[in-house]
């Protein structure tokens, strides 16, 4: 859950040509919420998502990441909970390292004590390639190859490939983020935490020694150890509480319509597939109304209008646009988001 309270920001402050571009907002976002946001140009869409990555930060406010204030975080370490893509697909992956390369980084992100975050087991290369393949692409054959070498829409795939893949966190590093994101009494947390990974461990042991003094042949016990094994891991892997928060800028809008509507495809798969909470700015209002399960139409820093569920499936593109005379005053359309196309 994200939630942000009361957020301010101004630009220029003092000068004549001070801005508010955002003004005392309040948004709350369940987790698995995917929320596309709509409002003409300046209305501080950018900036919100500048401002909950910490790449800008809010002059007044609070940003709770599952109830725990990220405000004071830095940008870097708040990095490993947000996935974040722009509209330019120059920026977000590294045109002079291969794709696979890029993967190995962004699978390594949030690692600690790692030197050389881009290398990579021979074990991930299967991995990158299978993720690789549902992108549809073709980029699973072009693993060596340089980033710079991919069309526009072949690298937003990538950078949302990127943003959203991530290495299995170790079991100290779910235990601590389970403490540190933990609403309330936190040294009681640490406890509680600490006694369910032990009981499941010990669980596990007790297991794994009635297997091996059991009768059953050397591959039979094997196969009953691994799949104890895997139960223990889905057990403690639902401590995690930090899946990474997905962050869309007019992510396809540098794109050709085909090769958007490709990555957007792919984007709603990726959201529906990891059940990640998502904000998804669009000036596009046909996919703002197709995709996700909430919208948002902002305008001079305000969340103006919020239409969720089944009142968002009805939502019509004449709609919108009297929503948006209604609520814009000044702030420009583009032809784009009127047509729908
Ligand atoms: N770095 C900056 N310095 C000064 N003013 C800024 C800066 N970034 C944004 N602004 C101003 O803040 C307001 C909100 O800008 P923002 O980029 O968030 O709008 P937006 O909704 O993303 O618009 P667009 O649809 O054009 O991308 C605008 O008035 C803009 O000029
Ligand atoms: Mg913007």
């Amino acid at each position: 859950m994200i939630e942000l309270r009361g957020i301010v920001k101004k630009f220029n402050t003092g000068s004549a040509s001070e801005t508010i571009a955002i003004d005392h907002l309040n948004l709350t976002l369940q987790e698995g919420d995917f929320v596309t946001v709509i409002g003409g140009n300046g209305a501080g869409k950018s900036t919100l998502i500048n401002i909950i990555t910490g790449s800008l930060p809010a002059d007044e406010g609070l940003i709770l990441l599952n109830n725990n204030d990220v405000s004071g975080m830095p940008e870097y370490t708040r990095a490993q909970y947000f996935g974040h893509v722009f509209q330019d697909p120059m920026i977000g992956t590294a045109t002079d390292m291969t794709v696979i390369e890029n993967l190995a980084l962004a699978f390594g992100r949030g690692k600690t004590r790692s030197l050389f975050r881009w290398s990579y087991r021979k074990s991930d290369v299967e991995f990158f390639v299978k993720q690789l393949k549902t992108l549809g692409l073709g980029l699973e054959d072009r693993l060596y190859q340089k980033v710079g070498l991919l069309s526009g829409g072949q690298r937003q795939a990538l950078t949302l490939l990127m943003a959203t893949i991530r290495s299995e966190p170790s079991y100290n590093k779910i235990k601590r983020d389970y403490v540190r994101f933990f609403d309330g009494d936190k040294r009681q947390a640490k406890q509680e935490i600490e006694q369910i990974f032990k009981n499941a461990t010990e669980n596990f042991k007790k297991q794994k020694a009635e297997v091996l003094a059991s009768n059953l042949n050397k591959e039979e016990k094997k196969q009953k150890i691994n799949a104890f094994k895997a139960d223990l891991d889905k057990t403690l892997r639902q401590y995690d509480v930090t899946k990474p928060v997905l962050l869309l800028d007019e992510h396809t809008a540098a794109l050709d319509p085909k090769t958007a509507e490709k990555v957007l495809e792919t984007t709603d798969r990726i959201v529906k597939e990891n059940n990640l909470t998502t904000i998804m700015i669009t000036h596009n209002m046909k996919d703002a109304i197709k995709y996700g399960n909430r919208l948002i139409m902002m305008s001079k820093g305000k969340v103006v209008a919020d239409i969720a569920g089944e009142e968002k499936k009805k939502l019509t593109i004449e709609t919108l646009l009297n929503m948006f005379v209604t609520h814009s005053g000044n702030d420009m359309l583009s032809d784009s988001a009127i047509l729908g196309n």
